[in-house]
């Protein structure tokens, strides 16, 4: 018999259908299609209507992923939602979406680890399945992040979209699955990417509100930098625990922050471009969504089938990190 391991059963994926383009945009800051396209690959983001909200999308995302996994809502035992941009404060959007879905015998929860979170939560339930504490899992990545960006701020409000994209986890065999994951985090670079405004520090005042504190706020090269290097070394060393090399996946599915980041980690990981996944240009960089949207387009597609070796590699706010190498 082989190893019990956690795979991905099913997927899906939902977003809104607005759409703001560069040139909606040029008329929105000092910027150009031009700039926009060069330095970060995106063309078009999708855009939350303003009584639209995240639950909806990961809902929708959920709801996919579990009729391609044929297993029903009351299955599952788990549903992690990874956002950085939930409903509301309290209740969870991970309990939320459990009410929608019917999933009436799961624990629902929310995981705040910005872009890095759906590999947080893939990481979080992986050891659930593999020992058998449970069977079945939800991990939802979801944001509405064009509602916390700062439309006078031309060094943010280009990159962010909005979407939600959702996998079924659960017992596989036969050298399936999640072969190697791995999640880091490193609280001390905070400040290159946050939001202060309404939280227990700053609370919510007009002041806050005057300030423009509720915003995202990026030193967007601080970032880049560290994204690059962070990602390339836990992708290698994930590689490396799970026995295989870079010559060896079929695939690597980074998170979507900007074109010239994902060029950057490809090259330091010397895998050609025809190998990594990118949907930057009409997405933007939709957050904890981006990787598992990102990889139903490519089960849907067909680029990743039975028996594909996947690399996913993200990098968020936090700062967060991580890795995992999949088996399908
Ligand atoms: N349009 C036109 N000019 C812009 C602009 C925009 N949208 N945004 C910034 N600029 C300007 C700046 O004001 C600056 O002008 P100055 O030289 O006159 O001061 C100049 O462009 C260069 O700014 P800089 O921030 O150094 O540009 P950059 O090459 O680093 O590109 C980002 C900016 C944000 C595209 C880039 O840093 C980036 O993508 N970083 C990673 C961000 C990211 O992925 N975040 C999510 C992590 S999960």
């Amino acid at each position: 018999m082989t190893e019990r391991r956690a795979g991905i059963i099913g997927m899906g994926h939902s977003f809104p259908e607005g759409v703001l383009t560069n040139a909606d945009l040029e008329k929105i800051v000092e910027t150009s299609d031009e700039w926009i396209t060069t330095r970060t690959g995106i063309k078009q983001r999708h855009k939350a209507a303003k009584d639209e909200y995240t639950s909806q999308f990961g809902t929708r995302a959920a709801q996919q992923a579990l009729e391609r996994s044929g297993l029903s809502a009351e299955e599952i035992d788990i549903i992690v939602c990874a956002t950085t941009s939930p409903d509301q404060i309290l209740p969870s959007t991970g309990a939320l979406i459990q009410a929608e879905l019917g999933a009436t015998n799961a624990a629902g929860m929310d995981l705040f680890a910005a872009c890095s979170g759906f590999i947080y939560g893939i990481t979080m339930v992986e050891s659930m399945i593999r020992t058998g504490q449970i069977n079945y899992a939800l991990v939802i990545g979801a944001e509405i992040l064009t509602k916390y960006v700062d439309y006078t701020d031309r060094g943010t409000c280009v990159i962010f979209g909005d979407g939600a994209g959702a996998a079924v986890l659960g017992p596989v065999e036969g050298g399936k699955g999640i072969l190697s994951t791995k999640i880091r985090s490193d609280g001390r670079y905070e400040e290159q990417l946050y939001a202060r405004g309404g939280g227990t520090r700053l609370g919510t005042s007009h002041e806050t509100i005057d300030n423009r504190e509720h915003f995202f706020r990026m030193k967007g090269n601080e970032v880049f930098k560290v994204a690059v290097r962070s990602m390339a070394d836990i992708s290698n060393e994930m590689l490396e625990k799970a026995g295989y090399t870079t010559a060896d996946v079929d695939l690597v599915i980074p998170h979507q922050a900007n074109q010239r980041i994902t060029e950057a980690v490809a090259s330091r990981l010397d895998v050609p471009m025809d190998k990594v996944y990118s949907n930057i240009a009409d997405m933007g960089n939709t957050s904890s969504a981006s990787i598992p949207i990102a990889m139903d387009e490519c089960i849907q597609a067909g680029r990743i089938r039975e028996g594909s070796l996947v690399l996913l590699t993200a990098f968020g706010g936090g700062i967060t990190w991580g890795a995992s190498v999949i088996r399908f």
